[in-house]
């Protein structure tokens, strides 16, 4: 199959959306890339219904988002195309992953739920969209999360050398890549999304700027310790996990009350993401000697200091080294997931997420053309 393909993904972190244009002939490469960063408005919205906190009726705030975002993720499509002077007729789709706005994929009735209505993105667009990449993988019992491996794999595992891929969203996740082995890979837990709570909090800003606050602090190890008991980080692979467990009820109640300068708390949030990511991949992956990070977290340098103090013998560096900036690696995962889907191939891997099989993802919303 020809043609080009568009990935769009909001994470948890609900910054914007990151929009990639793929071409997939002769060989997978990024040629255009946008990010429209989500009004505030907006993004305090998704952050509010995906606490549980927002104002109204649900199933109106839900609605309406879902359609509201669904219009913006179609305008981060068409500047894409503008600004590359593509015509939306060589797009042959868009991948959509849309916003989770919630994910519990250990509840009794599983579920997780992505917003962003794909019929609008369909009909604004003119181009076919796939979307709902998550929700078969959970029919088939497995998390549904984290989807990124499979990616991981076509663009970066190496023949002869063992590879880790670090994705440090609002929530980060591994993927491990050991050369002729089986991909596995897990959410291991919070990435950016205690430091951004604690830095809309404390510095009035979305987040700690190349972790700048936490660098002016020092870890707090009775808080850094309260924080590791969580019983998510010691819990077997599959898992996958959201800002429904990691969340400012979880800091307050490691917090017990206590007083700890605000600093100190960046610095301690700091080294909990770092921590957990290095235990991980100790724990799972303890011959690898390279691991490559992606998503956001890439740019927090004090982050990427401490992650690489917590390993020492690994060399920690971002995916860029391996082609793709780390802004990127995570839409043109969704652009490769839609062509897989549409050439109806599996888009899951068991050995990562748990379902019972592998399985084609995601559902096609036709162009209308
Ligand atoms: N210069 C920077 N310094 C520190 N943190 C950054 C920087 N740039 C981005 N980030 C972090 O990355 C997050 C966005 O990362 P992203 O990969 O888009 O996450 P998600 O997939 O959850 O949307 C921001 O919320 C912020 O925490
Ligand atoms: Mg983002």
């Amino acid at each position: 199959m020809t043609g080009l393909f568009i990935g769009l993904i909001s994470g948890t972190s609900a910054d914007g959306i990151d929009a990639v244009l793929m071409d997939f002939a002769p060989a997978p490469r990024i040629t255009a890339t946008h990010f429209s960063s989500y009004p505030d408005t907006v993004r305090q919205r998704v952050l509010q219904l995906s606490a549980g906190r927002h104002t109204g009726d649900p199933i109106d705030e839900l609605g309406g988002l879902d359609v509201e975002l669904g219009e913006l993720f179609a305008a981060a499509a068409l500047a894409l195309l503008e600004q590359s002077g593509t015509p939306a007729s060589r797009v042959r789709a868009i991948g959509s992953h849309g916003q989770t706005v919630r994910h519990r994929p250990r509840a009794r009735h599983p579920f997780t739920l992505q917003i962003a209505d794909p019929n609008v993105i369909a009909a604004r667009t003119g181009i076919t969209v796939a979307a709902d990449f998550r929700r078969r993988d959970v029919a088939l019992g497995g998390q549904g999360a984290p989807l990124l491996p499979a990616f991981h794999r076509v663009a970066f595992a190496a023949p002869a050398e063992e590879r880790v891929v670090a994705n440090i969203g609002g929530i980060s996740n591994i993927t491990l890549l050991p050369p002729g082995g089986e991909v596995r890979g897990f959410d291991t837990g919070p990435g950016n999304v205690f430091m951004d709570l604690w830095s809309r909090e404390h510095l009035g800003t979305p987040f700690d700027k190349n972790g700048d606050f936490a660098a002016g602090g020092k870890v707090d190890e009775t808080l850094l310790a309260a924080l590791l008991a969580d019983g998510y980080y010691a819990a077997p692979p599959p898992k996958s996990t959201g800002p429904e467990h990691f969340n400012r009820g979880m800091l307050d109640a490691a917090l017990t009350g206590r007083r700890v300068a605000p600093a100190d708390v960046a610095a301690t949030l700091a080294q909990l993401t770092a921590r957990s990511i290095a235990d991980a991949v100790r724990k799972h992956s303890p011959a690898a000697r390279m691991l490559y990070v992606c998503g956001g977290g890439a740019h927090n340098l004090h982050l990427m200091t401490r992650l690489a103090g917590c390993l020492p013998g690994v060399n920690v560096a971002s995916t860029e080294a391996l082609g793709i900036h780390p802004d990127w690696v995570e839409a043109a995962g969704f652009a490769w997931l839609a062509r897989e889907t549409l050439e109806a191939r599996p888009g899951n891997l068991p050995s990562v997420t748990g379902a019972g099989k592998s399985t084609v993802l995601g559902a096609i919303y036709p162009s209308g053309k």
